[in-house]
């Protein structure tokens, strides 16, 4: 099976994903992949995504083929063509996990693979493995996502991980999202008729200061600047830097949120979430991290058909 989009989950198979992730923590409940081989081919960088995958793939006792920059080091560099490298490498494993810089590319790779597609995230797109531990993170701390209030704050625009997460949540009964960005940052019109078609109670909000007694979840998140320079729209970049200080997290506003209500964000983060918010105790993006080990075992097998 390809994990191609958040959109393709429904709640049973979320429910048996996040399961299997919770006995997986333990080592004695892990099946083997002896023999099986995963290649985990990047075209952006990756620090959280690409090690978890290989430490998941390890863990299951499989092997790992990768490559550290395809751009750079696969034939990317001589010219070949996404659709012909796919071709090729599904032919020297069992599994390929993908990131690249382009929408889409995802679904290209699975049509021309032999062997099944993870979309570790493609460009501005998507990124459902870290959506489904972004809502494993949640679930564990809360238990239901029921009734929550979420923000996501940031580039609501650009960020694949909130796109996901989005589609992700809209399948539960949540009471509240709010997108916290400038008006030039905001949601791409596909997300919002999707909220509105699927009647999700959202809104977007100019200032964290605004709701910040009414958050459950605070999902922050970097301004994707290569994204927003590819996009030649470098102005926004710009414009984003003088109003950056309402859409950052520090310990003061931290101690103004609910005491219950937790910080999250995908990582690597920049001057959105401060370092004096780490020894916050709703801080858990570490946590948030560290879950993507136990989640992407269970998606390999699952994507396997183990
Ligand atoms: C994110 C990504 O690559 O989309 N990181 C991650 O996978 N945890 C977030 C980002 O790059 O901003």
């Amino acid at each position: 099976m390809h994990i191609l989009k958040s959109q393709q989950f429904d709640k049973n198979t979320l429910r048996y994903i996040m399961s299997e992730a919770k006995a997986l923590e333990d080592p004695k409940q892990r099946p083997s992949l002896a023999g099986k081989i995963m290649a985990t081919v990047f075209y952006e960088p990756s620090t959280r995504t690409r090690f978890s995958f290989e430490a998941a793939m390890h863990g299951l006792g499989g092997s790992v083929i990768s490559t550290e920059s395809a751009a750079e080091f696969s034939s990317a560099a001589k010219g070949e063509i996404l659709e012909d490298t796919i071709r090729v490498i599904s032919d020297y494993s069992d599994l390929i996990v993908l990131r690249h810089s382009v929408e889409g590319s995802a679904v290209r790779a699975a049509k021309v693979s032999s062997v099944p597609i993870i979309n570790a995230g493609d460009g501005a797109g998507q990124h459902p493995t870290q959506a489904i531990i972004d809502l494993y993170t949640i679930l564990k701390e809360f238990g239901l996502v029921s009734g929550l209030t979420i923000a996501f704050v940031g580039d609501v625009s650009k960020s694949r991980t909130i796109h996901s997460l989005v589609y992700l949540l809209s399948k539960y009964d949540i009471a509240h999202l709010y997108f916290v960005s400038p008006e030039f940052i905001s949601l791409k019109p596909e997300l919002i008729r999707y909220l509105q078609a699927n009647r999700i109670s959202s809104s977007p909000c100019r200032n964290i200061k605004d709701i910040v007694e009414h958050v459950d979840v605070w999902y922050s998140t970097r301004l994707q600047k290569e994204r927003i320079v590819e996009d030649s729209s470098f102005d926004k970049y710009l414009a984003f830097q003088k109003v950056a200080h309402k859409y950052r997290i520090d310990a003061e506003i931290a101690e103004m949120m609910k005491p219950d209500a937790i910080i999250m964000h995908p990582l690597p983060r920049r001057g959105e979430l401060a370092l004096d918010v780490d020894t916050n105790p709703r801080a858990r993006y570490f946590e948030q991290a560290a879950n993507g080990v136990a989640i992407r075992m269970a998606l390999i097998l699952k994507a396997l058909d183990q």
